[in-house]
């Protein structure tokens, strides 16, 4: 076990080796974007809403001025709505007749409700900017991610628009499956993410968006009770009990230990210390896989920067509808009225059909 001497010389030799933060500096290298999918675009809105892109960007610099949590809640909100179903913003739906939205599924709980507002308000601005139906709920929710980074002091990016939203929400199980628990290790998140196309040096720069926010003592206790995650440094054990005393306290500490509100490469910094949150965490600095590239991003914040904002737009676009397919959401927590979702065909109408089947 390392002494609290020995962990001040790792944090520091790591740290004295870090980048300038390159805060705002402009888009990754041009050369590592990743490819835009047809029908999205840089430059959609130029005709139909030139103001989009500053509108959501002002509403998320002046509301995280006043919550610097909101940051945290949009950026793991537009996780959230990617890995299920894709990049739709079907996780901003409530529920109907179908069944519970993805909202009330287990994962989705402790989203912030004050994320769902701020998508909502950022909506009405556009609608009397542009019109009712202009910009996408979906391309709301990855310019409002890239905004609370770059609010939080992480890398520019440009946002590939164009999206358009679901009218359907996902089951319960999809939302489950779609969205790895803390409680897994490397083998499963990598099993996950390859599912949607992503790589090992995707999860570790994704799972960077730890760097801040807040997590439910609910979702790392496993790593304190009956006795402490050996994987897990004893000191920072010894705080986290004092936040988290017994299994089932309703409580919340922050995700990075020591930058909690800074966008920065400090998350790296606490996994070589072996002060990560989740084993979902922890297990990228145990991993062979994973270990080298935890290094990297702790030793060098501009290369964290670069990776970040290329696995965001990866992320971002993960099985997008665009052209005809989907719609514009007037509302972003409701389908449009007259949308029929396939789930919502009363039966006696799916009997007729069937009828004429046979
Ligand atoms: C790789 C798998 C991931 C797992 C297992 C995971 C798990 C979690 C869990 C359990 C929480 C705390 C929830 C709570 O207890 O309240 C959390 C918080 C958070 N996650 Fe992740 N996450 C993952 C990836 C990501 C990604 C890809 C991003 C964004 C790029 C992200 C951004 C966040 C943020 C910002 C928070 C704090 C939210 C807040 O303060 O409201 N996570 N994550």
């Amino acid at each position: 076990m390392a002494s609290a001497t020995t962990l001040v010389m790792v944090v520091a030799a790591v740290a004295c080796l870090c980048a300038p933060a390159a805060a705002g500096d402009g888009n990754a290298d041009a050369t590592r974007q990743p490819p835009v999918v047809s029908g999205l675009s840089f430059d959609f809105y130029r005709k139909s809403c030139p103001k989009a892109k500053s509108v959501v960007r002002k509403f998320v610099r002046d509301a995280v001025r006043k919550d610097i949590g909101l940051a945290a809640g949009l950026l793991r909100l537009h996780f959230h709505d990617c890995f299920v179903q894709g990049c739709d913003a079907s996780v901003l739906l409530d529920g109907s007749a179908t069944g519970p939205g993805e909202r009330q599924a287990p994962p989705n709980l402790t989203l912030r409700p004050s994320a769902f507002k701020a998508v909502n308000d950022i909506r009405d601005s556009l609608e009397k900017a542009c019109g009712a139906t202009v910009v996408s709920c979906s391309d709301i929710l990855a310019l409002a991610a890239r905004d609370s980074v770059v609010a939080s002091g992480g890398p520019e990016y440009k946002v590939p628009l164009g999206r358009r939203d679901s009218a359907e929400f996902a089951s319960q199980q999809d939302v489950l499956s779609g969205l790895p628990p803390p409680t897994a290790a490397v083998p499963a998140l990598l099993d996950a993410l390859a599912k949607i196309k992503l790589d090992a040096t995707d999860l570790v720069a994704l799972s960077g968006g730890h760097t801040v926010g807040l997590a439910h003592c609910s979702s790392f206790e496993g790593r304190l009770f009956p006795r402490r995650d050996p994987a897990m440094n004893a000191t920072f054990a010894g705080r986290l009990r004092r936040t988290c005393p017994a299994a089932g306290t309703d409580r919340r500490t922050p995700n990075d230990v020591r930058t909690p509100n800074v966008f920065d490469n400090m998350y790296y910094v606490n996994l070589v210390n072996r002060e990560g949150l989740f084993t979902s965490d922890q297990d990228l600095f145990a991993d062979a896989a994973t270990k080298p590239i935890v290094e990297k991003f702790a030793a060098d914040e501009k290369a964290f920067f670069d990776q970040f904002a290329v696995s965001m737009v990866k992320m971002g676009q993960i099985s997008v509808l665009t052209g005809s397919q989907g719609q514009v959401r007037r509302n972003c927590s409701a389908r449009n009225p007259g949308t029929v979702a396939a789930g919502d065909l009363p039966w006696s109408v799916l009997e007729v059909a069937d009828s004429f089947v046979f």
